[in-house]
């Protein structure tokens, strides 16, 4: 929607904007404050600014979001509260479509909100009411698209465009912690915005900028935790799958007898697993691979340490030198089953031991927190606000209230479906790669009674996978409800 805007801005006519006379005849400072006398709103400005603030949301949206007693009732006409990323271009998509269903010549938007035609939630409006008119002009507008021209003026007054050199000043401090040279302020100089340009992807190619990135995820993830001390993050691994966890000590010494080195590779290997989310972001980025893929390789990376800790030889995967701690490569990491080795399906970092420990489950979260901070991290969603409203205990009388309640399913329709997808990571990131160790681990899904949907299903290893192509566009979801 948003690109559409811009196309819509070069269009060559300009339609005078009717709401404004009828505004300004209403209250003439007001129009004046908005500057609606000489403005043109193109139809997601008009439903941004009058029909959603003035309309849907203080007379429409508690019964038509997407948990109102509308949406319960199949209704077609659904407006999502602002806590959805993209809202305003989902409703306005939604609120045209059903501006064009008509009853004798009239569009369902304008009969239902009267009352007529039995209206679920009765006469909300009264026809010469000043919200009517706003709807009456939004169905006008549907079938006859009002554009407008680029508006310059629209830039906050007074802020002014830096030129490339100073740009440049300031992104060498973000981007690479140090000032431009010379040579570099001299070429875009010369160069302009075009050598600004080349001088910004030339700053995120080097070690600075990587380090940014992992400290920006690392604020996110908050998976640095697992660093406190030497070999912290080995704690997080299994004995049974990862039997090779303690190769750095393989007589099983005691810690005040381990040699220098051992205490060395025991600091490292902890490091690579305990660093695995954020450097594997770091490899995606340096390496120019689809920024998607930090949720959708099907692949790890490891330094020399950690490849070990594994059960994978460093130097089948290209590392060579014992020291360069900080070469993380890819590598697909197996588990031991039985004695034998098990593929383990990945899926960036959600699938890391690390992010997996950080963001825990127990059998009565049933995977719930890691579906919340999934949809927050890389979805653009906090699931604890879609829905706001008091919860009247009492009327939660169903026996399975997260599937069947509509106190409850406003939000847990989007939760579960995402949290049965970590079903295979038990409490303690514990895989269990066949679903007979699923079902023998009990509660373990019992809960999440909706099928995977979306954005976030599994793959053929019943294991979590996050749909490269949603995730490079979460705004187009959640959209409508979801039939439960
Ligand atoms: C008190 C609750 C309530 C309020 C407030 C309310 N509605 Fe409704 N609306 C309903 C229910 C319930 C239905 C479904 C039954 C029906 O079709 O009438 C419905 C249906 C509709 C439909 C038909 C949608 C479809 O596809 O079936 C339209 C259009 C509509 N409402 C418009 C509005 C508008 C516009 C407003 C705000 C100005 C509004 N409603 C406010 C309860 C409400
Ligand atoms: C505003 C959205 C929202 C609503 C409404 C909601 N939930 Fe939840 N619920 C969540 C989220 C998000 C989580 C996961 C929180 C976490 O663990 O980080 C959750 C977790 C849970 C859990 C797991 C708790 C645990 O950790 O053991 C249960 C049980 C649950 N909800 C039941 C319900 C019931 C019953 C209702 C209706 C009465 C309800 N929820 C309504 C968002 C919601």
């Amino acid at each position: 929607m948003s690109r559409n805007r811009i196309e819509k801005s070069t269009a060559l006519w300009k339609r005078r904007p009717i709401e404004c006379f009828v505004a300004s005849a209403v209250a003439l400072s007001a129009s004046l404050l908005s500057g609606c006398a000489d403005k043109c709103l193109d139809n997601s400005a008009f439903y941004e600014q009058k029909v959603w603030t003035q309309v849907v949301s203080k007379n429409c949206l508690k019964c038509h979001a997407p948990e109102g007693v509308a949406a319960n009732k199949n209704a077609k006409f659904i407006q999502l509260s602002q806590s959805f990323p993209g809202f305003l271009d989902i409703n306005l998509g939604n609120i045209s479509e059903v501006a064009r269903i008509q009853f004798d010549g009239k569009s369902e938007l304008l009969r239902k909100p009267l009352g007529e035609m039995d209206h679920g939630g009765g006469a909300v409006l009264t026809s010469d009411s000043e919200e009517y008119k706003l709807l009456e002009q939004m169905v006008d507008r549907v079938s006859d698209p009002v554009t407008c021209d680029a508006d310059p003026s629209s830039v906050v007054p007074n802020l002014g465009v830096m030129d490339p050199v100073s740009t440049l000043r300031k992104a060498s401090l973000q981007l690479g912690g140090r000032l431009p040279t010379p040579e570099e302020e001299a070429a875009v100089a010369d160069g302009g915005e075009q050598a600004l340009s080349a001088a910004l992807d030339s700053l995120m190619t080097q070690d600075s900028f990587f380090t940014l990135l992992k400290e920006i995820y690392g604020e996110v993830l908050l998976t640095g935790r697992y660093n406190q001390y030497d070999g912290q993050a080995l704690g997080l691994l299994n004995d049974t799958d990862y039997p090779n966890k303690n190769w750095w000590n393989p007589t099983a010494v005691p810690d005040n007898m381990l040699t220098a080195d051992q205490r060395n590779n025991r600091k490292w290997a902890g490091y690579g697993v305990a660093a695995e989310p954020l450097e594997l972001i770091a490899y995606v980025a340096r390496n120019n691979k689809p920024f998607t893929e930090i949720l959708t390789a099907d692949y790890t990376v490891v330094n020399w340490q950690s490849a070990q800790t594994y059960g994978i030889d460093p130097k089948t995967v290209g590392l060579q030198s014992s020291a360069a701690y900080y070469d993380f490569r890819p590598a697909k990491v197996q588990i031991t089953r039985s004695g034998a080795k098990v593929d383990l399906p990945h899926s960036g970092v959600i699938t890391t031991p690390a992010w997996l420990n950080r963001w825990p489950t127990t059998t009565t979260n049933v995977n719930r927190a890691r579906a919340r901070m999934t949809y927050k991290f890389f979805l653009a969603t906090d699931l604890l606000a879609v829905a706001e409203r008091p919860i009247d205990p009492s009327s939660v009388t169903s026996t399975n209230p997260t599937r069947d309640d509509q106190y409850c399913t406003s939000c847990h329709k989007i939760l579960d479906p995402v949290a049965s997808t970590f079903v295979n990571r038990n409490e303690a990131a514990l895989i269990l790669p066949d679903m007979s160790e699923v079902s023998s681990a009990g509660s373990l899904n019992q809960l999440n009674q909706f099928e995977p949907i979306g954005t976030v299903s599994m793959n053929a290893h019943n294991s979590v996978t996050v749909r490269q192509t949603s995730v490079r566009q979460p705004y187009t979801w959640p959209g409508p409800p979801l039939a439960s």
